[in-house]
């Protein structure tokens, strides 16, 4: 997959992107990453991208001039036609569903915003779709783009190394929220691992962990389970998850 980020601050999308599984994947060719300034596209001695808005107030607003010679340019670089998306706090949310969807796709282009935000009409003539990473704001874009190509990079077809890892992750496959995980060692001071995880037996271990999965989805985002489609089993082991931790609750 190829993206392009559209960014006044390119260094800061390679950097955060070079690390972990997502540099791995641009290694093995699986992403490319092309990051576009603005400002190299911007006309006059000072390069300016930017001007204070129109009506007044704080702030200022990205000029629509760079930005369009900028989205020129990056559409030159290949014909592989890619959706404009701008990262904004005005977005829709961005769900585990919708990173699936991006990540299927040969190509994205992401615009990042700074200032008080970008020219309107850029936005109405050249952008496809707002995303936004949650409910507060950030002073621009590119976390935000980073937190899209980290969790699309990811999903590129052979960028994890066990593939099921992407499957049994919170939110894939069946919605809910991952189970604890444990290593070594297996007797400590903070806590000993669940006897169960060391038992061998492998149906167990599953049921274990597909209970803890649902009783701390019922815990933490109970509105997760409504889309779930529990099975009869899954609501079995739900209610045992509640019966024990009222039971733990109650002997205090
Ligand atoms: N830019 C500023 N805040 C943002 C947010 N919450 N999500 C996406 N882009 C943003």
């Amino acid at each position: 997959m190829r993206i392009d980020v559209m960014t006044l601050f390119p260094d800061f999308i390679a950097q955060a992107a070079a690390v972990g599984v997502v540099g791995r994947a641009q290694e093995r060719g699986l992403l490319s990453l092309h990051g576009w300034n603005p400002r190299d596209y911007a006309t006059g001695g000072y390069r300016r991208v930017d001007d204070r808005p129109f009506g007044g107030g704080p702030g200022m607003v990205m000029l629509l001039e760079p930005l369009r010679a900028c989205l020129e340019a990056v559409r030159a670089a290949d014909p592989v036609p890619a959706p404009v998306i701008y990262m904004s706090p005005q977005g829709a949310p961005l769900t585990q569903k919708k990173v699936r969807e991006l990540a299927a796709l040969p190509r994205m282009i992401l615009l990042c915003g700074r200032y008080e935000g970008v020219d309107e009409r850029f936005l109405e003539a050249e952008v496809d779709e707002e995303l936004s990473i949650g409910d507060y704001v950030l002073s621009g874009g590119e976390l935000a783009a980073a937190v899209v190509i980290d969790a699309v990079g990811r999903l590129q077809e052979g960028a994890l190394n066990d593939a099921e890892s992407a499957i049994q992750d919170s939110f894939e496959g069946d919605g809910l929220l991952d189970c604890p995980h444990y290593t070594q060692p297996s007797s400590h001071p903070l806590g000993d691992v669940p006897a169960v995880l060391r038992s061998g037996d492998h149906a167990a271990i599953a049921r274990w962990r597909r209970q803890q999965a649902l009783g701390r989805t019922w815990l933490r985002r109970p509105d997760l389970l409504d889309e779930a489609g529990l099975s009869k089993a899954d609501r079995l082991l739900l209610e045992a998850y509640r019966a024990a931790l009222a039971g733990r609750d109650g002997a205090g």
